[in-house]
C-alpha cells in the first residue's frame, strides 16, 4: 500500500503511521505485520518476532497475542514497559513504537480474541508444556483443536505514547519522532 511518506506534516505523518499499521494488522505478508517486540527481562533486553494481530488508532493500541506462560508475559507482568520495532525493508522504514502494556488473560479480551484465532492456530496455545522448555527431540507437541478459550491463551494490548520514525528514503532520509500530548501526538523532526 502506498502512503504518503513524504508529507511535511508531523500531524499528516501521524495519520500515515496509524493507517500503515493498521493495513499490516489486517494483511499477512506486510512487513509491519512481523515486529519485534522488546521487553526488559532479568538479564537484560529481550526482543522476539511477533504479529500485530490488530490495531486501533484512536486508543494508540497494538494488539498481540500469545501463550501467558511464556517469559515475556511474566517480563511484561513485572514491568509494563515494552518496544515495537517494525521494518519494511522495501523502502527503507524504521519505526520504533514505545508503549506500556496490558496482558489479558482469562477476561473478556481474551474471551473475545479467541475466537477470531483461526482453528489451525489455535493448537499453538495448547501446548501441554511451556514455550522455551527443553524437548528431547525438535518436534513439538501438538494438540487437537479446543474451541474453549485454554487458560493460558493470553492478549498483549499496548498503548502506544511514542513513535519515532526513520525513512531512509534515496532523495534524503528523514525523521520524526511524535509523542501523546493528552489529546493529540505533539512531534518534532529530527536529524536522521
Ligand atoms: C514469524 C514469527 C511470528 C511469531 N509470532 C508470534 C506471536 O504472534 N506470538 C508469540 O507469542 N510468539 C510469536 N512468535 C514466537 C516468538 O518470536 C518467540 O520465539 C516466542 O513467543 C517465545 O518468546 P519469549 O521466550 O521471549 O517469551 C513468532 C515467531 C516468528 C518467527
Amino acid at each position: 500500500m502506498q502512503r504518503n511518506w513524504r508529507t511535511d506534516s508531523l500531524a499528516g505523518l501521524g495519520d500515515e503511521i496509524w493507517a500503515g499499521l493498521t493495513w499490516a494488522s489486517q494483511h499477512p505478508g506486510e512487513p509491519w505485520r512481523l515486529p519485534a517486540l522488546a521487553t526488559i527481562g532479568e538479564a537484560g533486553p529481550q526482543a522476539r518476532t511477533i504479529v500485530l494481530r490488530e490495531v486501533t488508532p484512536s486508543a494508540r493500541r497494538l494488539v498481540a497475542w500469545t501463550d501467558s506462560r511464556s517469559p515475556k508475559v511474566d517480563e511484561l507482568r513485572r514491568d509494563s514497559r515494552a518496544q515495537w520495532l517494525f521494518h519494511d525493508p522495501s523502502n527503507g522504514l524504521q519505526l520504533r513504537a514505545v508503549s506500556e502494556v496490558q496482558i489479558h488473560q482469562d477476561d473478556e479480551v481474551a474471551r473475545a480474541a479467541w475466537t477470531a484465532v483461526p482453528p489451525p492456530n489455535r493448537t499453538n496455545y495448547l501446548g501441554t508444556e511451556p514455550p522455551g522448555t527443553v524437548l528431547s527431540r525438535p518436534d513439538s507437541d501438538r494438540h487437537p483443536d479446543n474451541s474453549d478459550v485454554p487458560s493460558h491463551f493470553a492478549v498483549v494490548v499496548a498503548t502506544v505514547h511514542e513513535l519515532d520514525w526513520l525513512w531512509l528514503d534515496p532523495a534524503g532520509h528523514r525523521r520524526a519522532r511524535l509523542r501523546w500530548a493528552g489529546e493529540r501526538w505533539a512531534g518534532d523532526w529530527l536529524v536522521p
